[in-house]
C-alpha cells in the first residue's frame, strides 16, 4: 500500500475539511520533506528517456506536464512549494477575492465515496488578496507556471463586480503566469448570473485599461451548467477580448444530491460535453487556448480529452482521491503509449490523437 493510501486511510476517518485544513497546514510547512515521504517529489523521479512532456501554450506559458492542479484545493496559495514540487504541470489557486471572506455556514463539503465524487458549497473562503499576495511572493514555484483564480466577495452587488475583479487583476496581474475570472462557482449567490454576455462585457471592460499595462494572460472559467447553445457568443467574447483563452468546467448542480456542486466522476460526462462543445466552436486558427477540468479521474479521461481535441487539463477531486500517486502513474502511460506510438513530444502526441478522434467523429 502507498504512503498515500495510508494517509487516506486516516484522514478519510476525519471530517473532509477538517482534513483538508490539517493536510494544508503540513503541505505548507514541510513541502519539499512530505513531496520526498510521498515519493513524488520530482528530484525522484527517472528521467523519461528523451520524451518531452511539456506543452507551450498559446498564452506562451510552458506547462512541464500536460495536467495541473485545479483552482479551490490551495485557496490561499499556501502549499505552492509542494504543489509545485511534484508532478503537476501548473497550479491554479484561489479562489481569491479582494477581502477575506469566511465562506458558507459548515458542514460544507461532502465525500461521495462510491462514486469517488465530491459536494461542496465552500463559498469562496479564503484569506483575501493581500494575505494571499504575500503568500504567493514568498513561494518557490520551481520554475513552474502558477495561475491566480479571481472572485468577487459575497458582499458585493453584482453591479459592483467589475471594480472586484479590477482590484484583484491589478493585485496579481504582476505576479502570475496567468488570472482566471471566476463567475462560474454555484456558491455565491448571483455569480453564475454574470456568465450572461451583458456582464460579462461589464467585467472585461472595466479590465481594459489595466490589461494595456500588464499583459498577463487572461482566462474565463465556465460552469458545465451553462446551456451548449451559449458557447458560441462566450467564445466570441473570448476573441473580441483577446482573452488567452477558456476554462471549462466548474462544478455542477445536481439538486437531488444537495445543495452545493458536485465534482469528480459525477461531473464526467456533463464536463466532456461542455468541453467538446468549446472546443467544437473555437476555431483552430484562433489565439485562444483551452483548459480542460472536471470529472477528469482516470488516464483513458484525458486520452479522451486529447482525442476530442483539447492539450492541458486540471484536477481536483481524483487527486483527493488518489493522491500524486495518480500524476506518477499517468507519467508512466503517458511515457508507455507515446513509446509504442513512436512519438518523442507531448505535441505531436496531441496532434496524433486530435487527428484520430476526427477521423473516428470522437469516441
Ligand atoms: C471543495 C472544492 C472547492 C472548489 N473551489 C473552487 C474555487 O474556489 N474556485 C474555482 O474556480 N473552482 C473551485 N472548485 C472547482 C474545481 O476547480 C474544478 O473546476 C471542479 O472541481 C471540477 O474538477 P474535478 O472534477 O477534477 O474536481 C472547487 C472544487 C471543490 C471540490
Amino acid at each position: 500500500m502507498s504512503i498515500y493510501n495510508l494517509f487516506k486511510r486516516v484522514a478519510f476517518q476525519l471530517d473532509p475539511e477538517v482534513a483538508h485544513n490539517q493536510s494544508m497546514a503540513l503541505l505548507s510547512r514541510f513541502p519539499e520533506s512530505l513531496a520526498t515521504f510521498l515519493g513524488a517529489h520530482e528530484r525522484l523521479l527517472e528521467e523519461s528517456q528523451d520524451l518531452d512532456f511539456s506543452y507551450t501554450l498559446k498564452d506562451g506559458n510552458d506547462w512541464t506536464f500536460p495536467v495541473g492542479l485545479a483552482a479551490g484545493l490551495d485557496k490561499n496559495a499556501e502549499a505552492i512549494d509542494f504543489f509545485t514540487s511534484i508532478p503537476f504541470g501548473a497550479v491554479e489557486v484561489g479562489t481569491v477575492t479582494p477581502l477575506p471572506q469566511e465562506g458558507n455556514p459548515k458542514p460544507r463539503m461532502f465525500r461521495l465515496k462510491e462514486e469517488e465524487s465530491l459536494l461542496n458549497r465552500m463559498g469562496f473562503n479564503n484569506e483575501g488578496m493581500e494575505k494571499i499576495f504575500k503568500n504567493l511572493e514568498k513561494s518557490d514555484r520551481h520554475g513552474k507556471v502558477v495561475g491566480v483564480n479571481l472572485g468577487k466577495n459575497k458582499v458585493t452587488a453584482a453591479e459592483n463586480a467589475p471594480e472586484d475583479y479590477r482590484k484583484l487583476f491589478e493585485k496579481f496581474a504582476p505576479v502570475s503566469s496567468y488570472l482566471v475570472v471566476n463567475v462560474s462557482s454555484p456558491n455565491t449567490p448571483g455569480l453564475r448570473d454574470l456568465q450572461n454576455i451583458n456582464s460579462l462585457k461589464t467585467i472585461f471592460d472595466a479590465l481594459t485599461d489595466l490589461r494595456k499595462n500588464f499583459n498577463t494572460p487572461l482566462y474565463l472559467k465556465i460552469s458545465p451548467d451553462l446551456a451548449l447553445d451559449d458557447v458560441p457568443a462566450i467564445v466570441e467574447l473570448a476573441a473580441d477580448y483577446k482573452l488567452a483563452g477558456l476554462i471549462a468546467t466548474n462544478t455542477t448542480i445536481r439538486k437531488d444530491l444537495g445543495v452545493g456542486g458536485i465534482s469528480g466522476r459525477l461531473l464526467k460526462e456533463k464536463g466532456r460535453l461542455m468541453r467538446r462543445r468549446v472546443l467544437e466552436v473555437m476555431d483552430k486558427a484562433a489565439p485562444q487556448e483551452f483548459i480542460g477540468v472536471g470529472g477528469i479521474s482516470e488516464f483513458s479521461d484525458l486520452v479522451d480529452f486529447w482525442r476530442d481535441g483539447g492539450k492541458v487539463a486540471q484536477i481536483y477531486t481524483a487527486f483527493i482521491y488518489q493522491g500524486p500517486d495518480l500524476l506518477l502513474d499517468w507519467r508512466k502511460r503517458l511515457a508507455s503509449l507515446m513509446k509504442e506510438r513512436g512519438i518523442q513530444s507531448f505535441t505531436d502526441l496531441c496532434s496524433e490523437l486530435a487527428q484520430e478522434g476526427k477521423s473516428k467523429g470522437g469516441s
